[in-house]
């Protein structure tokens, strides 16, 4: 057996505005770590590519982990938060196999390749929109001004959600991403998350029954058939999977472009080039999702005693797969630390992998793509404006409270 030395760290303050030195700290110390947060908690945490890929894969590791969210909140107000716990269970994202391989199957279908590809001019007309009206030499806060409201829009119209509503929705999305990225959570957040979600739920429980009224192409007539073809999904579930869907539609994407924009305004050579060639456009959205990852990391917990990188780890552990050091780890990346648009074999664990390995991952490159040429070409002199943008609080959840430009 290793031995593994507890590693002292925080997920806030210097960390949190750069985690890149202490992720190369870890990667020379070995794969695994066990961690002590703030001297508060304890964590399993693995850095390195190749074991994160593999334990995304391990079927010996469970992906229902809600319940351990609430662990670090004072025990007397556990019990608060039962419903909070029973909702979030309900995602795809926290199901493990037999339930998700079924549901995950029939979700494919709205996210194949040729659905995606087919949202292409919406996405397109939706940019342009947006960014026609800003003129160059202006000043905005382009987190609040596009990237932001950009993919609430999209997710929105795939799932029938009024425009009046977009700002709403991303307060009680923006609830659930504090609570979720953040290892530190508090009751506040907690109980915040909760009324979204409780929230959201009686929007769909209408929404859903007017859509069975009267049926569509779109997300939530695909997931009513789902519900009416047999026992995968009830009505409950349905309503969850709105709910992940519209919050994981945006909360990342938003924030792949808002890092892509701030990576390239700090790598003026290289955006040049891109700007020049507009084909490199694919690469450099993967180099980005690599090197500025919206998720920096994803949990399991273990259904059996296991051993990982030599070390035994008992049943009932997490384990945090840390998504963003593994973009990171020069095993797998020559050069990780260097921001290269043209980079080849870009194997990112970005969308993670196995089978919880991102379902949306087509539309965010096609999100991303579209929304950064644009930006690139439109504005060739931007640049920024105010004091240098800080980054949210929300660890897990990599993105910036604002980005302010001049275009
Ligand atoms: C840049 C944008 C995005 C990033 C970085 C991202 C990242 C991820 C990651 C890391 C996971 C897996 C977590 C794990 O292994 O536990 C995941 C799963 C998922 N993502 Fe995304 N995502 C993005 C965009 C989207 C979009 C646009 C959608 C849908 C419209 C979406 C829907 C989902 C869903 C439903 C899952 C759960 C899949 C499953 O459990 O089978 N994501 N995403």
């Amino acid at each position: 057996m290793s031995k593994v030395s507890v590693q002292k760290i925080t997920f806030g303050g210097e960390t949190l505005q750069d985690p890149y030195p202490m992720y190369a700290r870890m990667h020379e110390g070995g794969p695994l770590h066990l961690l002590d947060v703030d001297g508060q908690w304890g964590a399993w945490a693995i850095f390195s590519h190749a074991e994160c890929s593999s334990i995304a894969k391990d079927p010996r590791l469970s992906a229902k982990r809600a319940q351990q969210m609430l662990a670090l909140l004072p025990p007397d107000s556990q019990s608060e938060f039962r419903e909070l716990a029973r909702m979030l269970n309900l995602w795809l994202i926290f199901m493990d196999a037999p339930e998700h391989t079924r549901l995950r199957k029939l979700l494919n279908k709205g996210f194949a390749p040729a659905a995606v590809e087919g949202l292409r001019p919406q996405v397109e007309a939706i940019v342009e929109g947006m960014l026609k009206p800003l003129e160059r030499g202006a000043t905005v806060e382009l987190m609040q001004e596009f990237a932001n409201p950009m993919p609430v829009r999209i997710i929105s119209e795939m799932l029938g959600v009024p425009p009046e509503l977009h700002d709403t929705f991303v307060n009680w999305s923006r609830a659930i991403a504090v609570f979720r990225g953040n290892p530190e959570r508090t009751v506040e957040q907690a109980r915040a998350a909760q009324d979204a979600l409780i929230a959201m739920t009686d929007f769909f429980r209408t929404a859903v029954a007017e859509r069975r009224r009267n049926k569509g192409s779109d997300l939530i007539s695909l997931l009513i058939d789902i519900e009416e073809d047999g026992e995968v999904l009830t009505e409950e579930e349905l309503y969850a999977q709105c709910i992940a869907l519209l919050f994981a539609g945006h909360e990342t994407t938003r924030n792949l472009i808002g890092n892509g924009m701030y990576t390239l305004l700090k790598h003026p050579q290289e955006t040049a080039e891109l700007r020049e060639k507009p084909e490199m456009i694919r690469s450099a959205v993967e180099e980005i999702l690599r090197y500025e990852s919206p998720v920096q990391f994803t949990a399991r917990v273990l259904k059996e005693d296991i051993e990982v990188c030599g070390q035994r780890i008992p049943k009932r552990w997490s384990i945090l797969c840390m998504l963003g050091a593994a973009n990171r780890d020069p095993k797998q990346f020559k050069e990780p630390n260097r921001l290269d648009l043209k980079r080849l074999n870009n194997q990112h664990l970005a969308f993670s992998a196995g089978p919880h390995f991102c379902i949306g991952n087509q539309l965010a490159r096609l999100e991303g793509q579209i929304a950064l040429l644009n930006l690139v070409q439109r504005f060739p002199e931007m640049k920024f404006a105010g004091p240098p943008p800080e980054w949210a609080p929300t660890f897990g959840f990599r993105g910036l409270k604002s980005l302010a430009v001049t275009l």
